[in-house]
């Protein structure tokens, strides 16, 4: 028999949604997909090229030619490549390039967690669980830093916190999936929470749909 159980992860930049997810995933055993490393992955490509050639179609077909490899290529989690994942993000095309492969890794079987910043309104609007991970913009521009800095990122907090308000302004003020709460998502707050306190009441939202199931 096939158990299908689906949880979505919204939320801006560094909100901690990746952590929670990963923690989430390995706590229940499902499988994780972290969506905005398809964005990054196409924006990643987009840098190679010369800014008058990134056409719509040429966004799409760099979108339709990705590979797994292309997902685990270290230089995705640079500031230049977030900026870059947003900007193809806009995009409606590219987008539904990419919304398939996430509809089907959403309902594979085992369960999974998808985050991203549409997951529960756009791409699985009947998860069976939406939380929306947030915090306030300086709070993730820290965490940024600090993570940035501790990889051996040369970067300073002022143009990391500029980073991330430009980055939630495109992303929110998108024609397309705009990142915005589901209506029925519960929302995480984790300006004031330890890492290990947004993973239990993550968790905690989790198993008491899971557990009736
Ligand atoms: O989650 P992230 O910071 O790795 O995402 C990088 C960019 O990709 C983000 O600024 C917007 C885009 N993105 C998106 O539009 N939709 C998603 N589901 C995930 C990411």
């Amino acid at each position: 028999m096939t158990m299908q159980f689906t949880v979505a992860i919204d939320g801006p930049a560094a909100a901690g949604k990746g952590t929670i997810s990963k923690a989430v995933a390995k706590d229940f055993g499902f499988a994780h997909l972290d969506t905005g490393l398809l964005y990054r992955a196409v924006g990643f490509k987009t840098l190679q090229l010369e800014p008058d050639a990134i056409t719509t179609d040429v966004a799409v077909d760099l979108a339709k030619c990705l590979t797994p490899e292309d997902l685990t290529n270290d230089s995705l989690r640079t500031g230049d490549v977030a900026q870059a994942a947003s900007r193809v993000a806009v995009i409606p095309e590219v987008r539904d390039v990419l919304l398939e492969f996430q509809r089907t890794f959403a309902i594979r079987d085992g369960g999974a967690v998808l985050d991203g910043r549409d997951i529960g309104t756009v791409i699985c609007p009947s998860a069976d669980v939406k939380m929306f991970v947030t915090a306030s913009a300086e709070v993730r521009a820290e965490r940024r830093f600090l993570e940035l800095s501790a990889k051996g990122h040369d970067v300073e907090r002022a143009g990391v916190l500029a980073d991330v308000i430009a980055r939630d302004k495109r992303d929110s003020e998108r024609e397309t999936a705009p990142l915005v709460a589901a209506e029925d998502a519960v929302i995480i707050d984790t300006s004031d929470l330890t890492i290990e306190d947004a993973i239990i009441a993550a968790n905690k939202v989790v198993a008491s749909v899971f557990n009736g199931k």
